[in-house]
This record gives C-alpha cells, sequence and structure tokens, in this order.
C-alpha cells in the first residue's frame, strides 16, 4: 500500500541509479544449470555491486527484486526468489548496518508471507538512521499496481472529506507513491540486452536516462556499473527544454 510520508521531497546530493537485473535464467541455462542457480549468482552480483556503488558517486540504488508479474512464474521459482531475499537481508544486514546504508523495500506489501514481511520490517529499522548509502528493494513492485495504490489513496482521502479533488498536483500524487521517500532515478540500467522498461518505476522514470547492457545480471559488477555511468555522463538531459548542461555537470562523479 502507498505510504504516504511528510519526508516527501527529500534531499538529494548523489546519483540515483536504479537497476532490472535481467538475465539470470539464461546465464544458469547457457552453463546447463538450473534457474535457481542463476538467481544465486545474481544475489553475489548485487552485492559487488551495492559495495562497488558508492565509489562511483551514487548515493542511491534501487534494484528490481521481485515484480508484481513474477507470481506468475512457477511456484518452485517463486519461492526460490522468496528464500534468497530473506537469505541476503539475514546473511547481509549486519554488514549494511554497519557501513552506513539505509535499506528500504518498494512495492505492496499485502500478498507477502508474515516471515518476509518481518524480515524486511527488521532490515527497514535497523537501519532507519544511516544515511551514508540508500539501497532500495523493489519487491512485489509493479510501477501500474504502485500508481494505482497512490490513486486509490488519495482517492479515499477525498472520500473521507480530508482532502479535495483540485488539490491533487504530480507533487502530491508522487507523495502517495511507495518510492515517495526518494528522489526519481537519473539512471536506469537494464542489463541482459532487453531494451524494456518492464513496468519498473513508471512514474519515476519520466526524465531518467536509460542504458541497456548486454551482460546477464550474474556476470555483472562495478566495472559494469562504472560504464553505465560514463554512458550516462555524455547525455544531455534537457527535461523538456531546449538546451541543457551535459548530465556530467550536474552531478557528482567520484570514480577516477
Ligand atoms: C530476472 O532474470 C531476474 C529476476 C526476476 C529476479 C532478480 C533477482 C535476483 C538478482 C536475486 C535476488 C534478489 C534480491 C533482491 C536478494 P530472469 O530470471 O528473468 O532471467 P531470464 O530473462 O534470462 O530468464
Amino acid at each position: 500500500m502507498s505510504r504516504h510520508t511528510d519526508e516527501f521531497p527529500p534531499p538529494s546530493t548523489g546519483l540515483h541509479v536504479a537497476i532490472i537485473m535481467d538475465g539470470n535464467g539464461r546465464w544458469a541455462k547457457e552453463r546447463g544449470l538450473p534457474r535457481s542457480l542463476g538467481h544465486r549468482a545474481g544475489v553475489a552480483a548485487l552485492r559487488r555491486t551495492v559495495e562497488g556503488a558508492s565509489g562511483l558517486g551514487i548515493e542511491r540504488l534501487t534494484v528490481f527484486g521481485f515484480s508484481t508479474e513474477n507470481w506468475r512464474r512457477p511456484p518452485r521459482e517463486v519461492s526460490e526468489l522468496m528464500g534468497l531475499l530473506k537469505t541476503y537481508f539475514r546473511s547481509d544486514i549486519d554488514r549494511l548496518e554497519r557501513e552506513g546504508v539505509r535499506v528500504r523495500i518498494v512495492g505492496r506489501r499485502t500478498g507477502l508471507e508474515p516471515d518476509i514481511l518481518e524480515i524486511v520490517e527488521r532490515a527497514e529499522s535497523r537501519t532507519v538512521n544511516n544515511h551514508r548509502f540508500h539501497l532500495q528493494v523493489a519487491f512485489n513492485y509493479g510501477g501500474r499496481a504502485d500508481i494505482v495504490d497512490a490513486a486509490r489513496a488519495f482517492a479515499l482521502r477525498v472520500e473521507q472529506g480530508r482532502s479535495q479533488a483540485h488539490e491533487l498536483t504530480e507533487e502530491l500524487f508522487e507523495s502517495y507513491l511507495s518510492t515517495a521517500s526518494a528522489p526519481a532515478p537519473d539512471l536506469i540500467i537494464r542489463t541482459s540486452g532487453e531494451q524494456r522498461i518492464s513496468n519498473f518505476l513508471l512514474w519515476e522514470c519520466a526524465y531518467a536516462e536509460l542504458v541497456f547492457q548486454q551482460v546477464y545480471w550474474p556476470d555483472y559488477g562495478p566495472e559494469h556499473l562504472k560504464a553505465a555511468i560514463a554512458e550516462f555522463q555524455g547525455r544531455e538531459r534537457r527535461y523538456g527544454a531546449v538546451s541543457g548542461e551535459p548530465a556530467a555537470e550536474d552531478t557528482i562523479l567520484a570514480a577516477g
């Protein structure tokens, strides 16, 4: 459900990069392995990428871990993905907490098993005072579902007489999205060579630069992220205006 928050809009200094971690299944298939091993290798890639991100001037990373459409996969694969989320937070939360990473899960919480919810909420509350780096995991997330949930939440306020329809602005609407606590992504990366947005951050992607990389997610790491940022830096972000400064000049890139 939508989590309307007074934290919105948040201050921002570094880059927000979002990643569609695609290609786990094909990576496994090419090696004659079960898909589950592709997803497991995907968790290792996530660890490497989070580790390398802050050194590249990235302040916030949002990764697409499980979509509202992924429930259509075979039950065994769904349960494997749920298990990996649990294992990831169980095994990594101490380190993430120590390293100043704030963890947030975005997406629908309804429909998640109680043990997943507990782990997710614990990871969020343990890291609530961290500000060095933000890791957002989109889990049970769909861009359309998030927009519908936000619309319902605002409609409910109108129904209750607490708001009026004409008060709705883009800024107010955004504050009802599950991603409300973060600025929109500057850059969205999709791995594996597919060139689709697949219901990821539909509202938030309005002015994001898109970079598609050929590498399968399990092979991903900081060097690929660095290459994507270099491509992003060469883009001109105009936000609908006629000309502007290159993307590189409105962001901080600490890496050499
Ligand atoms: C897409 O690959 C990937 C996913 C649907 C899940 C991503 C999950 C992970 C990287 C592992 C665990 C995540 C967390 C948050 C701990 P695909 O299976 O669609 O690959 P394919 O297109 O090659 O079949």
